[in-house]
């Protein structure tokens, strides 16, 4: 030991700095943490907005054709109005106005689903919520980048499955193993699916939250570290390696959760989450 033999005075300095070089690296993991969080609020953000755009768009170009049938229809009194045009006039505007409403209602309910997972995500707070409807909620995160992507998510899900929990800790591990599969998963080139499959037992009362994907896999080396913080394989290309390991934190230690993984190259990746319906 290099310390033996060293004045006590000495050792207690070093005891001293080394746990105050602790203390700060402990603040700034959490911190690193945080951001990891808010960057992830952000992309949440950017789906909604993308999603909000095409009835945005629809409500706008069906607008602007009532006002250019009212218009029409003005200069037709002057000239004299007829029966047909008329009758025009009230079919278009019957068919614009259902345009808008279907997609008004469209928009009602994309912003109740956002503020719902806004407001999960900012607490941790415990509710009785619909496993299914929180998995929609979290494909609208994904919704800009799926449509740029050769890869498709289907969605294996029961009509609804009630569960006792936290929704924003359980929205944030699904988004972070859906994240992962579309980056991690699928060689340039490669047309990949990702499975998100929700089950359960009435006897147990407890319930399965999977996410598979049939991409490249991952070495024994690579699956021994994938909890460890700042383990990533795209170091420099926008992986802080962070993932993982707040998804491990937030099933074990707020959800109570068992998480499993099961992976081999060449042959995808199965993230299992059991957890307690109640
Ligand atoms: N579905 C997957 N397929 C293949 N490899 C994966 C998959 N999920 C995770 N990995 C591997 O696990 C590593 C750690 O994942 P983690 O989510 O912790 O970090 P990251 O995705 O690299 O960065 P971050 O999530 O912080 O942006 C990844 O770098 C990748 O090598
Ligand atoms: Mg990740």
């Amino acid at each position: 030991m290099v310390l033996i033999g060293r004045p006590i005075g000495e050792l207690r300095r070093a005891y001293d700095d080394l746990n105050r070089t602790l203390h700060e690296l402990k603040q700034a993991q959490q911190q690193l943490v945080h951001s990891e969080k808010m960057a992830s609020l952000g992309r949440l953000v950017a789906g909604v907005a993308h999603e909000l755009n095409t009835p945005i768009g629809a409500v706008s170009v069906a607008a602007s054709t009532l006002q250019k049938g009212g218009q029409e229809l003005q200069k037709s009194f002057a000239e004299g109005l007829q029966r047909s045009t008329l009758e025009r006039f009230l079919q278009r505007n019957d068919e614009g106005l259902t345009i808008i409403l279907g997609n008004v209602t469209r928009m009602a309910q994309l912003t109740r689903a956002f503020k719902q997972l806004a407001s999960d995500r900012a607490s941790t707070e415990r509710r009785t919520f619909d496993l299914v409807e929180l998995v929609r909620e979290v494909m609208l995160v994904f919704a800009l980048k799926l449509k740029q992507s050769p890869h498709l998510v289907i969605l294996d899900l029961p009509d609804s499955l009630m569960l006792d929990s936290y929704p924003g800790p359980l929205g944030q591990i699904l988004q972070n193993l859906i994240d992962n599969a579309l980056i991690h998963a699928f060689e340039p080139g490669m047309q990949g699916t990702v499975r998100v499959r929700l089950d359960h037992d009435s006897l147990t009362r407890r319930c399965l939250i999977e996410v598979l994907d049939n991409g490249c896999g991952m070495s024994g080396e690579v699956l021994a570290k994938i909890f460890d913080p700042f383990f990533t394989t795209r170091r420099g290309q926008g992986g802080t390696g962070l993932g993982l390991h707040i998804t491990h934190q937030l099933a074990v230690d707020i959800l109570g959760a068992e998480l499993q993984v099961l992976s081999s190259p060449g042959q995808g990746s199965q993230f299992r989450l059991h957890l307690d319906l109640a």
